[in-house]
């Protein structure tokens, strides 16, 4: 798993420089080991004092936290999401969101859901043992 997430570390790293903006114009790193003091030590949704809204979501085998994230319906939430291990991924028909987690790199992704309702999904990057247990809950209300 070190070897594989040294790899991904690296080619992740060459990728970024070489490809500017593959991960999305907005890709920022956090170190893995050290969420203390970043934002994603709450994972959930922050709003801020201008009233913007942040949601922070952390990928780590086999969860994410939050597993439920409830959003307002039509206002601009911006998404960090952040795997802590290994490549983990997520998507969201509703929102066009289709992320490839890379340990460290973090996805910004600003988005405005506009249908109410509650959309469940799964990790869709295989990740080991309990893979398939990874789910996600999107409630847009
Ligand atoms: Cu996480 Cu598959």
């Amino acid at each position: 798993v070190l070897v594989v997430m040294l790899f991904a570390g690296v080619l992740g790293s060459m990728i970024s420089e070489t490809v500017p903006g593959f991960f999305g114009a907005r890709s920022s790193y956090v170190d893995p080991a050290h969420l203390t003091g970043t934002p994603f030590a709450t994972p959930g949704l922050h709003r801020n004092a201008d009233g913007t809204l942040d949601a922070y979501i952390v990928a780590r085998a086999f969860a994410f936290q939050p597993s439920t994230l409830r959003v307002p319906a039509g206002q601009r939430v911006t998404l960090h999401l952040l795997s802590v291990d290994v490549i983990h991924g997520l998507m969201l028909e509703q929102g066009n969101v289709n992320v490839e987690l890379i340990p460290g790199q973090v996805a910004n992704l600003p988005r405005t859901f506009t249908r109410p309702g509650t959309y469940t999904t799964e990790c869709n990057e295989y990740c080991g043992s309990g893979h398939q247990t990874m789910a996600f809950h999107l409630v847009v209300e």
